[in-house]
């Protein structure tokens, strides 16, 4: 489906592109784009035919330059608090996503452009990638869980820097910090980006859901009460019929056929 600010289009099958559409206004992030990203989710998540999803923006230029700062003006607390809630609540949606997510940037990444970087599960950057949190040069600081993913993420010297210097991580840098899995020229990224979600579609899809809950949550609990989790995750795959098909199709030579059940 194609409309004004976000393109979400099948590319192969089980891969969905959603792709950022602003280009003019390098990709910021408005009420509506958060809207439509909100739904996209929500078709994403219903559709059991989609297995990966990769975000990335439109144009040369950006991912996504952050909240779309024209509808800050005018110190309009109301709307303002509602944005900040709407873009929590949607990120976190990307986040918890059942399926895997990936972040393909080129250019910058900038405030919500970076939160969204951060959601997903894999951030591939272009040579170009510039992410940050640069919301302290507009008196502000960030909203929607981006100084807390990267604390996490990086650590507090790689945040402290990023937020009180309004630094930019270049792609290069993304990845000797381990915060993105390669970097690549930019005219390469689509192709690194489908490289790994072929890869993804060979994991079967509810040991994915349930891996990506336990690398959510796990590192918020205690590492005994973690390794609970992660047994608990296991033992209940052990009874679907993808886990007796998995075993099968190795000690059958075979590719595996899962069908998420
Ligand atoms: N919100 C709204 N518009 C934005 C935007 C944002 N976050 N980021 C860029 N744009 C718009 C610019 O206003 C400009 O629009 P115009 O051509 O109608 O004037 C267009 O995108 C191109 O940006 P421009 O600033 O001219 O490009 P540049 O190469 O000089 O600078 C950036 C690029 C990313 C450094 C600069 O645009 C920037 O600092 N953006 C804001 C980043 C930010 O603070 N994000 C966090 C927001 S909370």
């Amino acid at each position: 489906m194609t409309d004004a600010v976000l393109i979400s289009e099948t590319i192969e099958p089980g891969i969905v592109r959603l792709a950022f559409n602003r280009p003019d206004k390098l990709n910021a992030l408005s009420s509506e784009v958060i809207r439509r990203l909100d739904e996209a989710l929500d078709r994403i998540a219903a559709d059991s035919g989609v297995r990966v999803v990769i975000l990335t923006g439109a144009g040369e230029r950006a991912f996504v330059a952050g909240a779309d700062i024209g509808e800050y003006r005018g110190r309009r607390a109301k709307p303002f608090i509602a944005y900040q809630h709407e873009s929590r609540r949607v990120f976190d949606k990307l986040e918890s996503l059942p399926k895997p997510t990936i972040a393909a940037i080129r250019g910058y990444a900038l405030g919500g452009g970076f939160e969204i970087a951060l959601c997903c599960d894999v951030i591939l950057c272009a040579a170009s990638a510039r992410l940050g949190l640069p919301e302290g040069l507009l008196g502000l600081s960030p909203g929607g869980g981006g100084s807390q993913r990267l604390v996490r993420a990086a650590g507090k010297y790689v945040a402290s820097e990023v937020m009180l210097g309004a630094r930019r991580i270049t792609g290069e840098r993304a990845f000797q910090l381990g915060l993105a899995a390669a970097v690549c020229p930019d005219e390469e990224l689509t192709t690194a980006a489908l490289e790994r979600a072929r890869a993804m579609l060979k994991v079967a899809p509810l040991a994915q859901a349930e891996m990506k809950r336990l690398i959510r949550i796990g590192p918020d609990a205690a590492l005994p009460a973690a390794q609970t989790l992660e047994q608990e995750v296991l033992f209940r795959l052990y009874g679907t019929d993808d886990a007796e098909e998995g075993v099968a199709a190795f000690l059958d030579k075979r590719a595996a056929r899962f069908r998420g059940e």
